[in-house]
């Protein structure tokens, strides 16, 4: 039978517990699971680093034995195809994402006929999580021990403290 590997891209800035509760679902569905993360310079500086953002996916899913953590530069299906990969696995939480899920999934299949795309829908409870926010609520100092692992939060923590973010 031929062995499904999915790549599920994305940001990751930071790992939010609706990612991982994606990688998880993702993980029992695939064969093996490359969790790839886009440097995305088109969006601007990114407040943690690639390498930084790894690290932290690693540790989060060091417990699935079936997913890895890479990076990536460049077009989304040359890095898929690089990898001998089947699916792109992506995820939706509301009908706001999507259209512009839509536009990249049928994008990537235009720009490479062999490349699916997947979508997995996370827990109705992370419906409403992303890292923006997450990164925004880091800023202005709020709770985040709903959204991101502790590891993440103290990461966060710092980095806002670093750059002077955080009031009051
Ligand atoms: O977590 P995000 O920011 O929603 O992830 C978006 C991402 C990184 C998956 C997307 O921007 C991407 O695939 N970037 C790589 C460049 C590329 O291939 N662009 C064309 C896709 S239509």
């Amino acid at each position: 039978m031929k062995k499904i590997v999915a790549i599920y891209p994305g940001s990751f800035d930071p790992v939010t517990f609706g990612h991982l509760d994606l990688i998880e679902r993702g993980s029992k569905l695939f064969d093996e699971l490359i969790v790839a993360i886009a440097r995305n310079p088109e969006k601007g500086t990114a407040l943690f680093e690639l390498e930084e953002r790894k690290e932290m996916l690693q540790a989060m899913t060091a417990r699935w034995g079936n997913v890895s953590v890479d990076g990536f530069e460049g077009l989304l299906v040359n890095y898929v195809l690089s990898k001998n990969a089947n699916v792109v696995l992506r995820g939706i939480r509301a009908v706001s994402d999507y259209e512009f899920e839509l536009q990249m999934a049928l994008m990537n299949r235009k720009l490479d006929k062999r490349v699916e795309t997947i979508f997995m829908l996370p827990a109705e409870k992370y419906s409403y999580l992303s890292s923006r926010i997450v990164r925004e609520i880091a800023h202005l100092g709020g709770p985040l021990g709903c959204f991101v692992p502790e590891l993440v939060e103290q990461r966060l923590r710092e980095k806002v403290k670093g750059s002077g973010g955080t009031k009051g």
